[in-house]
């Protein structure tokens, strides 16, 4: 039975995302939904959850669906309600005092701790945030959910928690799920949905054999088209030679041919449209460099919390040129809040207690939220004013992904991976000699975490980085710190720690 439908849709922006979508959703069926940023996933999601209407065509949901939508971000209204409060508020108001126990139900079926139920979510890690957007979906008990990049902000225990729980709870409820997390696409899904342009393609197969599929179809179009051009050419040679001796002659018979080829060449030539192709946008850093050996030094330094709850403990740590520091440990262990520890401390903006750094340090920060990004001004205004000519600025942001007709509009509108590569580029215009990232590759499409990773590695910046992503945590890293018994403790690779998240051991051989 189909539970939503789409039937020639399109929806039309700035420019098409997409059209002529034909796509029915039945029970079991779990569609990944891939593209690059800015090509219109969470705009495709909003359409299906009934927020926003299609320019064009239909979406259809049987009657009565109920539809669990989680967003791409949490959205500041629901930051002052404690974690148990903001999934009842996802209830009606006339079953909140009756099916308050779904609330419960929901927070122990993704194991969140009793503890955790009062904080209000603006203290929640970002994993816990997304966990309770899942939560306000599912309390509802809907009939389709509609997941739109639900890895993001989830370390890699909360990433297998997920897995599990939407293999578990979830049944055989109808997904879409919106992703660049190529593991958990491969892990959940299994249909793919590659949305472009002009002619979105769907297979029945989980992510990398859709991938696959999709280069081969792709590889045969191309080839197929290659012909029909070559066709044509051949045909317009013949139709010029045939004209040449047609006027020499006087043969109008000839010259009714010639036409006829022409014309011939022409259709071919119409019917053969823009192949695509996947026009990712940059992501390039740079390094201006020290002389200093030493850029960061931590000594004896307690992480708490605002209110004074020691998270853990750093005895020393010395940030040396040319180290890639990766921060590990579970959701809600601190990470971030040495980050913020860090920032503070190297903006000169709060005297840092056990924490110095080398005068000559130029800081590149950026953080979950993308604070520096400011959501109100436009993307041209923002890189604007760095030293940089308007044709230069324009050009920069339409080579990052943000195209030329969309740089004028609020930085709001665009798409959160745009954001980020826009926070990306600000960076790169700053010069540091020193990166502190918080989750770089959240909400960055698959070139782009690859481009990330390669150019953190080739410029030897030296860099602090908090990442749930295996791939670049391995490809980057070069010291690796976790979080563990209250302390960071330094480890030769990531390997132990992402083994015990699937065997929740202690873990051994730290130096702490
Ligand atoms: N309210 C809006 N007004 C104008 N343009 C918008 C609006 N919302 C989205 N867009 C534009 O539509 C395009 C698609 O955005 P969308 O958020 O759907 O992309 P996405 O595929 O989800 O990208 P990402 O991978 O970065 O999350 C973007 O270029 C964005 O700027
Ligand atoms: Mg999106």
């Amino acid at each position: 039975m189909t539970v939503l439908s789409l039937k020639d849709a399109a929806f039309v922006a700035h420019t098409p995302l997409f059209k002529n979508l034909t796509l029915s959703i039945s029970p079991g069926d779990r569609v990944g939904l891939v593209a690059q940023n800015g090509a219109g996933k969470s705009t495709l999601l909003r359409c299906l959850a009934g927020e926003i209407e299609v320019t064009h065509g239909d979406i259809v949901r049987s009657r009565g669906t109920a539809v669990g939508y989680v967003p791409q971000d949490v959205g500041p209204d629901l930051l002052h309600h404690t974690f148990h409060e903001a999934v009842l508020a996802a209830l009606s108001e006339d079953m909140r005092g009756s099916d308050g126990w779904r609330v419960d139900m929901v927070l122990a079926s993704l194991d969140a701790p009793q503890t955790m139920h009062g904080l209000p979510v603006s203290a929640l890690s970002g994993g816990w945030q997304r966990l309770m957007l899942l939560a306000r979906a599912w309390v509802n008990d809907p009939d389709v959910l509609l997941l739109d990049e639900p890895t993001n902000y989830l370390e890699l225990e909360k990433i297998l928690l997920l897995e599990t729980w939407l293999a578990s709870w979830a049944g055989d409820t109808p997904m879409v799920i919106a992703s660049h997390d190529r593991s958990f696409l491969d892990a959940v899904t299994n249909r793919t949905l590659f949305l472009r342009p002009d002619k979105s393609r769907l297979y029945s197969l989980p992510y990398s054999r859709a991938r696959d599929e999709l280069a081969h179809m792709d590889a045969a179009d191309a080839a197929e088209q290659d012909r029909d051009l070559k066709e044509a050419q051949r045909l317009r040679r013949q139709s010029a030679k045939l004209k040449n001796i047609g006027v020499n002659s006087g043969s109008d018979l000839l010259l009714k041919k010639q036409k006829t080829l022409r014309e011939r060449a022409e259709k071919i030539e119409d019917a053969v449209t823009a192949l695509h192709s996947e026009q990712a946008g940059q992501i390039r850093l740079s390094n201006r460099g020290t002389h200093a050996k030493v850029l960061v030094r931590i000594e004896k330094l307690t992480v708490a919390t605002p209110e004074g709850r020691v998270l853990f403990k750093v005895p020393e740590l010395n940030v040396c040129k040319g180290d890639r520091i990766i921060l590990l440990g579970r959701n809600g262990t601190g990470k971030s809040t040495l980050v913020r520890l860090l920032r503070d401390a190297l903006e000169g903006s709060g005297d840092v207690p056990g924490i110095r750094t080398t005068p000559s340090l130029v800081m590149g920060y950026m953080d979950q939220a993308l604070s520096d990004v400011p959501e109100d001004r436009a993307p041209f205004e923002f890189v604007a004013g760095r030293g940089l000519n308007d044709a230069r600025c324009r050009s920069s942001l339409a080579a990052a992904g943000i195209p030329y007709d969309i740089q004028s509009r609020r930085i709001a509108d665009l798409s959160f991976g745009q954001k980020s590569r826009l926070a990306l580029l600000a960076l790169r215009f700053a010069e540091p000699n020193f990166y502190l990232l918080d989750e770089p590759t959240n909400h960055v499409d698959i070139a782009g975490q690859d481009a990330l990773a390669d150019e953190i590695r080739d410029l030897g910046a030296c860099c602090v980085l908090v990442s749930h992503d295996r791939a670049f945590v391995r490809d980057v890293g070069t010291r690796f710190f976790v979080v563990e018994g209250g302390m960071l403790c330094e480890h030769e690779s990531a390997e132990p720690y992402f083994a015990s998240l699937s065997r929740s051991e202690t873990q051994t051989g730290a130096n702490c």
